[in-house]
């Protein structure tokens, strides 16, 4: 809050660029996982389809994932479609399914200027083959980067992920692959579509809604949240760094003191 005020209360002339160094001189998180939340009342708002609020939502992930790349951010986790989001009436789920196509159909050459990586967590199985290419066409032409990952958490539900990494470590112990004395909570990590990824250490949430909706619960057990009442599409890049800001103030103990 501090460095946005300084910077708000500051000549407009100041440049991005000094917020983003600002930013950097304390540790930023490195994975951010974010619910993007208020779509649909953003539009009501408006007076518009609720298509609206989810197609000006997608613009604010393109600027979202800039600024994160450009701030030193290694991974980026969005929450792009749940599995309860199949329950939307068909127009919407349409329209939503058909949003990677648009995102990386005009950011990828972007994405790979950036050197991002695109990844992807959910379902695979049940989305449009046209969803599915997509997001695999960005997930080889980006395979190579080294800067941030981008995951998309699509077709994402926390608790089927859980049930589905449960039930392939016991098919692991029946097999033999490992012993039931190896499962740790380290080995059982690599179970889940995260694998790989160190869990969230900023969980940011819009709309003004107080809950984890199935989103990552295993992951998010040390992760520090931060809730603002802004829909997404009105999410800005102030807004991730007053995230950011709130973020370095906090003083993280994992249990200890
Ligand atoms: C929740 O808002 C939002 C979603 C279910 C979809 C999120 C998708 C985007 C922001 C588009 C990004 C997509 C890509 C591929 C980059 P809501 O519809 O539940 O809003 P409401 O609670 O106000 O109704």
């Amino acid at each position: 809050m501090e460095i946005l005020k300084r910077w708000k209360n500051k000549s407009s002339s100041i440049h991005a660029t000094d917020k983003i160094n600002e930013t950097k001189k304390m540790p930023v998180p490195e994975h951010i996982a974010i619910i993007m939340d208020g779509n649909g009342r953003w539009a009501k708002k408006r007076s518009l389809p609720r298509i609206a609020g989810h197609h000006e939502g997608m613009k604010v992930v393109k600027r979202i994932t800039k600024l994160a790349s450009q701030l030193g951010v290694k991974t980026l986790t969005v929450y792009a479609f749940s599995t309860e989001n199949w329950k939307r009436p068909q127009t919407e789920v349409e329209f939503l399914m058909k949003l990677p196509e648009e995102f990386l159909g005009t950011f990828l050459p972007e994405l790979i200027e950036e050197n991002v990586k695109v990844q992807m967590m959910g379902e695979k199985e049940a989305l449009p083959k046209h969803t599915l290419n997509a997001v695999e066409k960005a997930i080889t032409d980006t395979r190579h980067n080294t800067g941030m990952i981008l995951n998309f958490a699509l077709n994402y539900g926390s608790r089927a992920e859980i049930l589905h990494a449960m039930k392939k470590v016991l098919t692991d112990v029946k097999s033999g692959i490992i012993d039931e004395n190896e499962v740790n909570e380290e080995l059982f990590s690599n179970y889940l579509m995260t694998e790989g990824l160190p869990d969230p250490d900023l969980l940011i949430r819009t709309s003004g809604e107080i809950r984890l909706s199935n989103f990552m619960l295993w992951q998010l057990a040390y992760t520090e949240f931060w809730f603002t009442e802004v829909y997404w599409p009105d999410f800005s890049e102030d807004h991730l760094l007053e995230a950011i800001s709130d973020f370095q103030k906090r003083s993280r103990r994992y249990g200890g003191v």
